[in-house]
This record gives C-alpha cells, sequence and structure tokens, in this order.
C-alpha cells in the first residue's frame, strides 16, 4: 500500500508545482526569500497588486474617452555598437557596454471621428531615433527604449542590423525585396516569411500596409465605391489597433532590415469633421529621409541603395506639372550622376500600366502629368502596387513599346485584406464602364486608345503587347544587381 501513496503524492506536488507556475506571478513571496512557494505553504493572505496606470490597458485603447499619453514623460534611445554586447540580455546599465547612444523624440497620434458610433485611438508612444555617422556594409548592435527604467526594463533586447553599401557603381545591396498590398492575413504572413528567407538587405513596400480602414467598416471585403455601398457612413472609419498589430507582425523583419515605404490609398485614412485630417498613422509610424532627399515631406522623397538611386512618389498628393512634387523630382533626377547610382528605380502605389479589370487606367493623369519626365532621365524599373495580382511590362512608353523605356511591374499581391484580382480588362465583358475605377485623388482622365491594335477603344481584345506576363497570385518580388 506504500508504493501507491507515495505516487498519488508525487501528482498533487506536480499539479501545486504547475499551478505556481501559471499563477506565480500573483502569489506573494515568503519572507524569508525562500523561493516560489508551492500550494503547500499556503493557505496565503490575501493580497492584490494594483494594475500600473502608466502601461495603459493594452494597445486597444479605444473608445470616446481616451487620453492622449504624454510623450515628452519618456526617453527615445538607441545605444549601439560594431560588437556584440556579451552581456546584453541582462544588462541593465546599457552605458557600459555600448559605446555610441543617439536620442530623439517620442510622438503620439490620435484617430478621432465627431460622429457617434465610430471609435476614435490615441497611440502609444511613437519613437524617432536618428543615427549619425554609421560605416556603410557594417552591422550594428542595438537596443531600443528608454534605459531611465529601472533594471533595463524600458529597452529592447538586443538586435543588429547591417547598414547598405556606400553609392558606387560596383557596390550593391545583396537584394532588395519589394512587396505592396501587405495587410495582416494568412497569405501576409506566408509573403513575410519567404521575404525573410530571401535574406534582403532592403524592403522597399510600395503602399498599402494594414488595411485598418476595412478592418470594421466592410468586414474585410473590398468594395469598389464605399460611399456607393454605404450611404450613410459619415466617414470610411479605420481601426487603429490594426497598425499595432501590424507593427508588431513586422518586427522580427524591421528590427533588423531597413524598410523604406510609400503611402497609398489604404493610408489615407481620413478623420476629423468631413475627413479635414488625413494619413496621421503613416506620417506618425514611418521615418524616411525626405529631408535628406530636399523634398521635405514623406509624401515623395529618393534615397541610394548602393549603386540604385530610388525614387518614391506620391499618388495621393499633387503630382501635377506646376505642383511641388513635380518640380521636387525634375531636382532630384537632374542631380543622379549615373557613374555612381547607374540605376534608377521609381516606385509609387497605383499603377500607370495595368491590364488587369481593377484599377484599369485609375491614375492615368499621374501618368499623362509625369511620364514624360521619367523617361526624359531613364528611369530603369517602376515598381507599384494597388493592383492585388502580379504583372511585368514590356518597356515601354506612351502605350508604346519603345526599348528605353522603363520596365513597370505590379507587385500588389503581398496578401492584403480583399481578394485577388482575376479578371483582366481584356477578358469578355470584363473591360471596366466609364464608371469604374476612380481615383481616391486626382482626377479622371480614361483614354481611348488612338494608336495599335486598340485604336478608338477604351480596352484590349486580348492581352496588350506592352503586359509581358501578368499572374493572379501572392508574393513578393526581388530585385538583385548581377
Ligand atoms: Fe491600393
Amino acid at each position: 500500500m506504500a508504493a501507491p501513496a507515495a505516487a498519488g503524492d508525487l501528482r498533487f506536488l506536480l499539479v501545486g508545482l504547475l499551478l505556481v507556475v501559471v499563477v506565480g506571478s500573483r502569489l506573494v513571496r515568503p519572507p524569508d526569500g525562500g523561493g516560489i512557494p508551492t500550494t503547500l505553504d499556503g493557505p496565503f493572505e490575501p493580497a492584490t497588486r494594483a494594475f500600473d496606470r502608466a502601461l495603459r490597458q493594452g494597445s486597444d485603447d479605444v473608445g470616446s474617452h481616451l487620453t492622449p499619453l504624454d510623450p515628452s514623460t519618456v526617453r527615445s534611445e538607441v545605444w549601439y555598437s560594431e560588437r556584440p554586447s556579451p552581456t546584453a540580455a541582462a544588462a541593465g546599465d546599457v552605458s557600459g557596454h555600448y559605446p555610441h547612444v543617439a536620442r530623439g523624440k517620442a510622438e503620439v497620434y490620435s484617430q478621432l471621428y465627431p460622429y457617434p458610433g465610430l471609435l476614435n485611438y490615441t497611440s502609444g508612444a511613437i519613437h524617432h531615433v536618428r543615427l549619425r555617422g554609421l560605416r556603410p556594409a557594417t552591422r550594428y548592435y542595438y537596443r531600443c527604449g528608454d534605459s531611465s527604467v529601472r533594471g533595463g526594463a524600458g529597452l529592447s533586447g538586443e538586435l543588429s542590423f547591417e547598414t547598405l553599401p556606400s553609392s558606387a557603381a560596383a557596390a550593391y545591396p545583396r537584394r532588395v525585396a519589394v512587396v505592396g498590398d501587405l495587410g495582416l492575413t494568412g497569405n501576409s504572413t506566408s509573403t513575410v516569411e519567404h521575404l525573410a528567407r530571401n535574406d534582403p538587405s532592403l524592403v522597399v513596400v510600395v503602399g498599402d500596409m494594414t488595411y485598418a480602414n476595412q478592418y470594421r467598416t466592410t468586414g474585410g471585403r473590398g468594395v469598389p465605391c464605399f460611399s456607393c455601398s454605404f450611404p450613410d457612413a459619415p466617414l470610411r472609419e479605420s481601426y487603429q489597433p490594426r497598425w499595432d498589430g501590424w507593427g508588431r507582425f513586422m518586427e522580427p523583419l524591421t528590427s533588423r532590415i531597413p524598410m523604406m515605404v510609400i503611402e497609398g490609398n489604404h493610408e489615407i485614412e481620413p478623420q476629423g469633421q468631413g475627413g479635414a485630417v488625413t494619413f496621421a498613422s503613416y506620417l506618425a509610424r514611418f521615418a524616411v529621409p525626405s529631408e535628406e532627399s530636399g523634398s521635405n515631406t514623406k509624401f515623395y522623397y529618393s534615397f541610394n541603395a548602393g549603386g540604385i538611386h530610388f525614387i518614391m512618389l506620391g499618388a495621393y498628393v499633387d503630382y501635377n506639372r506646376t505642383g511641388a512634387q513635380y518640380s521636387w523630382l525634375e531636382k532630384d533626377l537632374r542631380k543622379i550622376d549615373r557613374r555612381v547610382t547607374p540605376w534608377v528605380v521609381a516606385a509609387w502605389h497605383p499603377p500607370w500600366y495595368n491590364s488587369y479589370s481593377s484599377h484599369y487606367q485609375e491614375f492615368e493623369c499621374m501618368r499623362q502629368a509625369m511620364e514624360g519626365l521619367l523617361y526624359q532621365h531613364g528611369v530603369d524599373i517602376v515598381f507599384s502596387g494597388h493592383v492585388h495580382a502580379y504583372e511585368r511590362m514590356n518597356r515601354v512608353f506612351n502605350y508604346t513599346l519603345d526599348p528605353c523605356g522603363p520596365v513597370y511591374i505590379t507587385i500588389g499581391d503581398g496578401g492584403n485584406i480583399e481578394k485577388i484580382d482575376i479578371d483582366h480588362a481584356d477578358d469578355p465583358g470584363k473591360c471596366p464602364g466609364p464608371g469604374d475605377n476612380h481615383p481616391e485623388f486626382g482626377g479622371v482622365c480614361h483614354l481611348n486608345f488612338t494608336s495599335g491594335p486598340a485604336k478608338g477603344k477604351f480596352c484590349w481584345e486580348k492581352q496588350p503587347e506592352w503586359s509581358a506576363f501578368r499572374e493572379s497570385s501572392f508574393g513578393h518580388g526581388i530585385l538583385e544587381s548581377l
């Protein structure tokens, strides 16, 4: 009889230990400091540890009575070194382990609706810290956050990233990943997993990051005309905690690989009376080299990645020839030294060349305004998204095959929240009507072709000659200089 009783006691002890592990943080440690108590040490004096209000109640802070954080109460720091810290995981005092520290500032933003039933939001602290004087093609080890929090609890663990090679004709990034219309779906996860496996040294996102503006309003479904489907909605509500979730989803990638973004239509996110305020999340969350490239706005800018000059253009701000973006683009193109950056790659969200029914000729006004300038300066490749499918064009200018025109590539098949695009404008019965595909910014310049096989028509009767390859699937692109 002794053996079964002993086994029973052991089982009880294991259950007791498991319970302690599960609720361990809520138990009061015995005053003698004798380790983690078990239920055998109970019963315990009832005790309550109050919620620390400084922590907020999670990031899903939405509702009508919100108090924004005061960003001036937190430090924004990056401690960094060219060598990994041997004690990084446990180090509370970072100053002894990292020779460099850069300090920046934190900000918060809000998404506010003066309409009943729509959820207001105020963000957590968003930190921006600029690191200067980094050496090219060098790996840096860093921790970020607020070092004034006791025991290093306000700092991240040690992470690392590698800077891009210096601008030179013989120096190229290992690989550049290009992705558009990413979203936060199962397909998005698959895309990011594949992208990370390709080990890029730079990620370029060509707009439509989170689809926060469709999380509540349409149940995730796409609608070709929101105001037609929801005529009583005062504004298209955007559920901002989706951005926080997307940030956490992307962190394993973005904490170690530089990422450049350009705005898409899903970043417009109108708020306030009549939608007077736009792009609040995009502008607060991302840092791009607009100042360094002389644009002074995050809506368009440029940068070098080794021997490639990237130009990121804004389709949802003025793109006309009399506007500030156009004159900035003229200056930026004139400054390019092809001996230093032999390749010029441009990117913006909605494609100019697109043979799918979805968004067909939607940004024809932008093409008519800017195509000549890009052609004149020999832009090599253009990446866009917006259309949820892949399409690669033959070299083209003004809808005519031209060996000096750029190669246009639509890569808007990252994962989105809507659906993949499968209809082609040249499929029987799939040519969009004049009321379809109106842009969310700018005018409508739909045109019938003036020459070639589709002369006099709005849609082709077969895949256009300027469309080299199209495929309705999810994925990302990898750009390599060989
Ligand atoms: Fe889009």
